[in-house]
């Protein structure tokens, strides 16, 4: 978890290049809040809405505490509103045990310069994990990103500007959601994420049928909670009376996970925000294999797929799968099958297009082909004919 005023101080430490900017035009500025979604996914939350299947609760407000909280009455249980954050209450549909044995490996609020060490790490031991990535810090850290997609990170959707979601009403959350989901899709050649995790774990059952009723984003929440995000980069803690004061104690709180009961198995909440949230991992994982854990990311867990339109990172990407397409209730709007990444800039004389492609069955190796090399990019047009286009090497860098 982490403090609002430790992600504002992340939100605006690094700045996007000019280049970069140019190439995303069509993605909401970093740390808004809220920001207005895409006509065509409110198209779909209005169909849904329509058919019953989006309950009409009243947003929580937030404490002086941070906490948020419902107007007296409203029944925060499984009964109610299913509050996580008031009653730790999940929804029928969110996974927050590992099965026996198993030991889910996720980070939230990537991708940040604190990431790539953990990348690295990951990479070197053969062990996935996912990373729940927060929008704003995706095109704030573009390189960084590809380097995970480069690591094989599994990748999953942790909102554009990190809010407690049950403050918000149904259309901020759907920007929330949708624009992270759009970003991860830009930035990875296509790939539309499956899986989020709420900020704080904070979701009611209004929070959670948007995201599945629109995005078919299924929620994952935790067993453990490290509190790693307390220890600042200096290795003291920004939590006061609770959670870890040192390297020493989040080192010994995640050990003493390990050597606990396998029934159920852990998902634990770690983070990639500092190089001592990133230490811990590091620093316990040869005792977690020790002890005969079978770690995994969370897909990997449940024999799952990755994402919504691929089975893992460089497989074909599915044709047919669009962007808050919503579940079948209803027809997918027009716009369909890839959206465009930049409708209103045209290719520059620096894309060098590689090649046409006819035939929508074909996108998929494209998307494929390209998705292979850490410095493409792809643009289709708005018309079903799909180009794709690929940087000059280092363009992005
Ligand atoms: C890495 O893990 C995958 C999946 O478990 C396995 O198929 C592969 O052989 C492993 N590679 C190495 C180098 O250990
Ligand atoms: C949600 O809040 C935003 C920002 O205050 C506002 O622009 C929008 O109209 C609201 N939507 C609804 C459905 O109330
Ligand atoms: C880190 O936390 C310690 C203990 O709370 C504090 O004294 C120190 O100023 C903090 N350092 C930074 C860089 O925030
Ligand atoms: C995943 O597949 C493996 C191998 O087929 C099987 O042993 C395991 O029970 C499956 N796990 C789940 C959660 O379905
Ligand atoms: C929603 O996602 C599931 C996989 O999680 C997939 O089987 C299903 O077809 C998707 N539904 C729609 C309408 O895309
Ligand atoms: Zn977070």
């Amino acid at each position: 978890m982490l403090w609002p005023a430790t992600l504002g101080l992340l939100l605006t430490s690094t700045l996007a290049s000019p280049l970069y900017s140019r190439q995303t035009s069509t993605l909401p500025a970093p740390g808004t809040r809220g920001p207005a979604p895409k006509s065509e996914w409110i198209a779909v939350y209005e169909a849904a809405k329509g058919a019953g299947k989006i309950p009409t609760f009243v947003s929580a407000k937030l404490s002086g505490a941070g906490n948020p909280y419902y107007p007296p009455g409203v029944d925060t249980g499984e009964n109610g509103v299913c509050s996580w954050s008031a009653a730790a209450c999940f929804g029928d549909d969110d996974i927050s045990d590992a099965p026996d044995g198993m030991y889910g490996v996720s980070f939230d609020d990537g991708p940040l310069p604190s990431s790539p060490a953990l990348y690295q790490f990951l990479q070197k031991q053969n062990q996935t994990a996912t990373h729940f990535f927060i929008g704003t810090n995706i095109v704030n850290n573009p390189d960084v990103f590809r380097q995970a997609l480069a690591s094989n990170a599994h990748i999953g959707v942790h909102t554009w500007s990190h809010p407690y979601m049950t403050t918000l009403n149904d259309t901020q959350i759907l920007g929330e959601l949708g624009w992270t989901v759009q970003a991860i899709h830009d930035l990875s050649g296509g790939l539309i994420p499956k899986f989020w995790r709420p900020p704080y774990g904070d979701a009611d059952n209004r929070v959670r049928a948007i995201a599945k009723e629109v995005f078919n984003l299924t929620l994952v929440g935790w067993n453990r909670d490290s509190d790693d995000w307390c220890l600042n980069e200096s290795g003291g803690s920004s939590c006061g009376s609770y959670g870890p004061k040192s390297t020493d104690d989040l080192e010994n709180e995640l050990r003493s996970w390990v050597v606990g009961g396998a029934s159920p198995g852990i998902i634990g909440l770690e983070h990639e925000l500092t190089s001592k949230s990133v230490g811990g991992f590091v620093n316990t994982y040869a005792g977690l294999k020790q002890h005969g854990w079978d770690a995994r990311c969370i897909p990997d867990l449940f024999n799952l797929s990755w994402y919504l339109n691929s089975a893992t990172n460089g497989q074909p990407i599915k044709s047919g799968v669009s962007i808050g397409a919503g579940l079948s209730s209803f027809p997918p709007t027009s716009s369909s099958i890839f959206e465009p990444t930049s409708t209103t800039s045209s290719p520059s004389a620096s894309l060098v297009l590689t090649s046409p492609v006819a035939a929508v069955e074909s996108i998929s190796q494209a998307v494929q082909h390209i998705a292979s090399s850490a410095t493409s990019y792809l643009a289709f047009s708005p018309f079903s004919v799909p180009l794709a286009f690929v940087l000059a090497a280092g363009l992005l860098a």
